[in-house]
């Protein structure tokens, strides 16, 4: 069976994480796609010296042409500039949609199969922009949010009550902004709900730090966002396409009445296997969590509304 190949639009941080990420995991051949010329040459062929010590044999292409995406199972993009300390996600919208326009028309152009996945920020509006320029359907076009956000989730939990986070479960929902919601009814650690574990106030400062974990590694960074985590993230949702394990993940898809949504990406939990996004699964929210919801949705729907306005008049 030929390798499978992993187009990966933006050569920065995360790009480059994601690219080195695929090569120890195995999962396929890689291309590394940015604009700059040089920076994907360099970053691939370093990951490709690593080769014999990491003992893997898959090509990793650095290229500044759209061309070399060809025929890719799975495109995720990362292009776009990130947030600066006291920038908000939304504040990208205006430089990132101009260039998603360009990357989802490539995409379009050369990789027509593809199961893309979204990275760039402001993410809600970012991948809404990916499907509309691509018209893929929405099976094949998902964002990446939640996994990071929960990830987040467990971590804070998991330090706090000094156990393994694989022993703690936990999703968070809603748009990729400062309003996602961390839905403490399905948090677990091992079966326990959190809240018989740890006092509210607590809980509440826990999920005010998940909300705001991008925007701390931000002010830590000053010249950039966060990119392990987030290159992790994006690879486990290739990593359940490709290898069709249908795990459930929490990513933003395009809804058509769950969740109360119409037309709208919305982080929720999907499954993912080798028919792309295979189904929304709908969880029970608390009359709060619902709220919150309603309330990071509002603000998702004005930031595509921002998005499309910008996008007419350029
Ligand atoms: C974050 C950025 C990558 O949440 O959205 O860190």
């Amino acid at each position: 069976m030929a390798r499978k190949k992993i187009a990966l639009i933006g050569a920065g941080n995360i790009g480059g994480t994601m690219a080195q990420l695929c090569a120890l995991k195995k999962l396929g051949d890689v291309v590394l796609y940015d604009v700059i010329d040089g920076l994907p040459q360099g970053k691939a062929l370093d990951i490709l010296h690593s080769a014999p010590i990491e003992n893997f044999d898959a090509q990793i292409l650095g290229t500044t042409k759209y061309e070399d995406i060809a025929g890719a199972d799975v495109c995720i993009v990362t292009a776009g500039i990130a947030r600066k300390p006291g920038m908000s996600r939304d504040d990208l919208v205006g430089t990132n949609a101009k260039i998603m326009r360009q990357v989802a028309e490539g995409i379009k152009s050369y990789a027509p199969n593809s199961f893309v996945i979204v990275v760039t920020n402001p993410l809600d509006a970012m991948v809404t922009l990916a499907k509309q320029v691509t018209g893929f359907p929405k099976n094949r076009v998902v964002g990446q949010s939640g996994i990071l956000d929960s990830s987040r989730y467990r971590t804070f939990v998991a330090q706090e009550l000094n156990v393994s986070v694989a022993s703690v479960s936990a999703v968070v929902l809603g748009g990729h902004g400062d309003d996602m919601v961390p839905v403490r009814s399905s948090c677990q650690v091992s079966g326990i709900p959190v809240e018989r574990l740890i006092p509210s106030p607590r809980l509440e400062e826990i999920e005010k730090r998940v909300r705001n974990a991008g925007g701390e590694i931000v002010a830590l960074l000053k010249t950039g966002s966060a990119y392990y985590s987030p290159a992790s993230a994006s690879i486990r949702m290739a990593e359940s396409y490709l290898l069709d394990r249908k795990e459930i993940l929490p990513c933003a898809a395009y809804l058509e009445g769950e969740y109360g949504v119409h037309g709208y990406y919305f982080c929720v939990p999907v499954l993912i296997g080798a028919g792309g996004v295979e189904k929304v699964v709908e969880i029970e929210l608390s009359p709060q969590e619902k709220n919150a919801m309603e309330q990071s949705f509002a603000h998702v729907k004005e930031l595509v509304q921002v998005m499309n306005k910008i996008l007419a008049g350029s």
